[in-house]
Order: structure tokens, then sequence, then C-alpha cells
């Protein structure tokens, strides 16, 4: 099993891709410890890992409140001990509007829980994998960080920032054993976020949601989406020590889409 005995931690692990990635990891033998805001969904998850004979725990946070990271990366420590491995997948789309028509607010709430929330959980794991002189940190991104979509600036801020957190945060870390990657997933159509993007995209643009989807997925090379379970695969990888030569590297799982 390629994660046999990592304590991990999820950040938006109660559905979509974070739940993929819980399900993937705890099932190559590691603990996953998953959080978001809702209770139930966490908890769910949670339960799928122990009932198939995982170790899961369920911690309510919302990553932009600094008290709340403080607490879950207590609670996976006191649970379990460490975390070896962190996935910063936590996130929402935020407005879907031109940048003109963004309030301060709404771009403030999209920073925080994306890339301060990134940032909070990095600095708080990092001394004791240092201390133990291994680890790996992931930070889920976007292809919106490498591409040019209209009506998602702080989005595709916070996705290009946290490219930028993953390279500085992989030179400091290097010679100290811990490696940090990021993903830079395409369109996953099957999760809520793309789904309620999808709708708003449709109605801005005054198409129907099938062809506003059709037409996007016709701009990939295979086009087609990818799945929360293709996104978990290649998590899986770049946290495994099959990629222990891989870091400060983000990684398009995009179906042929962002070609740097
Ligand atoms: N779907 C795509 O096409 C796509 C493409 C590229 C990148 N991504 C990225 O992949 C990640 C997962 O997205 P998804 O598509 O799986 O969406 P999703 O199904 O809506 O899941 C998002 C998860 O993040 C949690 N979350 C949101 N805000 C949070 C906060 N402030 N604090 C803690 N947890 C929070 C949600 O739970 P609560 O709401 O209960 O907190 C949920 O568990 C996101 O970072 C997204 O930007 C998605």
């Amino acid at each position: 099993m390629l994660l046999e005995s990592k304590i991990t931690v999820i950040t938006g692990g109660g559905r979509g891709i974070g739940r993929a990635i819980a399900l993937k990891f705890a099932a190559e033998g590691a603990a996953v410890v998953v959080a978001a805001r809702t209770k139930t969904e966490i908890e769910s998850v949670a339960k799928e890992v122990s009932d198939v004979g995982g170790r899961g725990l369920a911690v309510a946070a919302d990553v932009a409140d600094e008290n709340h990271c403080e607490n879950l990366i207590r609670a996976a420590t006191s649970e379990f001990g460490r975390v070896d491995i962190l996935v910063n997948n936590a996130g929402h789309y935020g407005p879907v509007k031109p940048v003109e028509e963004i309030s301060p607010a709404e771009w403030d709430r999209v920073i925080a829980v994306h890339l301060r929330g990134a940032y909070l959980l990095t600095r708080l794991v990092l001394p004791a994998m240092y201390t133990r002189g291994t680890g790996a940190i992931l930070n889920i991104s976007s292809l919106s960080a490498k591409s040019a979509f209209a009506w998602g600036s702080p989005y595709a801020s916070a996705k290009a920032g946290m490219l930028g957190l993953t390279r500085v945060v992989a030179a400091e870390a290097a010679r100290k054993g811990v490696r940090v990657n990021a993903l830079c997933p395409g369109p996953v159509t099957e999760t809520r976020m793309s789904k309620d993007l999808g709708h708003v995209l449709a109605e801005r643009l005054g198409v129907s949601e099938e062809d506003q989807l059709k037409g996007f997925l016709n701009t990939i090379l295979q086009g087609r989406g990818q799945t929360a379970d293709e996104i978990a695969a290649a998590a899986l990888f770049l946290c495994s020590e099959h990629a222990s030569a891989i870091t400060g590297q983000s990684l398009n799982v995009d179906g042929g889409a962002a070609f740097y």
C-alpha cells in the first residue's frame, strides 16, 4: 500500500474531490482526517473510511479561520500523533461576475478560503514535519490558475497564488525532507462546485447548461471533463514515495487544456 500508516489531513474532504482523495488515501493505508464546515458530510466520509476498516476522523473547520485551523491540526495530532500529509483542497468558486462588480468582501473571502487557508495550515504542520525530516503538502489549485476564463477573478487569483505558495514553501522545505506540490484539475463536472458554476455560467450566457458544458469540454484535447477519482489518483501519486523526487511542481490533470 502506498500510504501505509501515513496520517493525512484533507480539507474540503466532505464531498467531491476531497472525498475522493480521502477514500483513495484510506484504501492505501492512510489514516484520514477530513475537515469542512458541514459536519454531516465529513462524518459520513469518516464513516465510509471506518466501515472498510480504515481510520477516519471528522473535524468541523472553516479553513479561513485561524482558530479553526489550529483546532484541526491539534485534533489530528491528538488522535493520531502527527500529520504526515496535508492536502489543501477546501474551496468554493465565489462570485461569477466581472471584476468591477466584485465587492472587496467577496474578493477577500475567496482569497481567505483558498490561499490564506492553505498558508495557515501549512505553517501549522511544517515545524513538526521538519523535526521528523519528512512530510508532503499538496495544494489543489486549478486550470483557472493558468487560463483566462471571464468572471472568476478572485478564484483564479487565489489558485494562482497557491502555485506561488507551493514553489516558495517547496524551496524552504526541500532540504528538510518535505515536498510541496500542486494539482491543477480541469472541469470535474460531477462536483457541487462545478455544477453550481455551470448553472450560473449558462444563465449569464443565455444558453442551456448542456450547451455551456459541451462548448467548454470541446476546448479540451480529450473532449471531456475529469472525474474526482482521476484527481485523487494524481493526488495519491504526488503524496506517495513514487513522487520522491518531485517538489515545487504543479501537475495539470485536465485532459489536455493547459500546457505549462
Ligand atoms: N470541480 C472542479 O471542476 C474543480 C476544478 C479545479 C479545481 N477544483 C478545486 O477542487 C477543490 C474541491 O472542489 P470540488 O469541485 O470537489 O467542490 P465541492 O464538491 O463543492 O467540495 C468543496 C469542499 O470544500 C469544502 N469547503 C468549502 N469552503 C470551505 C471552508 N471555508 N472551510 C472548509 N471547507 C470548505 C466544502 O465543504 P463545506 O461547504 O461543508 O465547508 C466541500 O467539502 C476546490 O479547491 C476547487 O477549487 C475543482
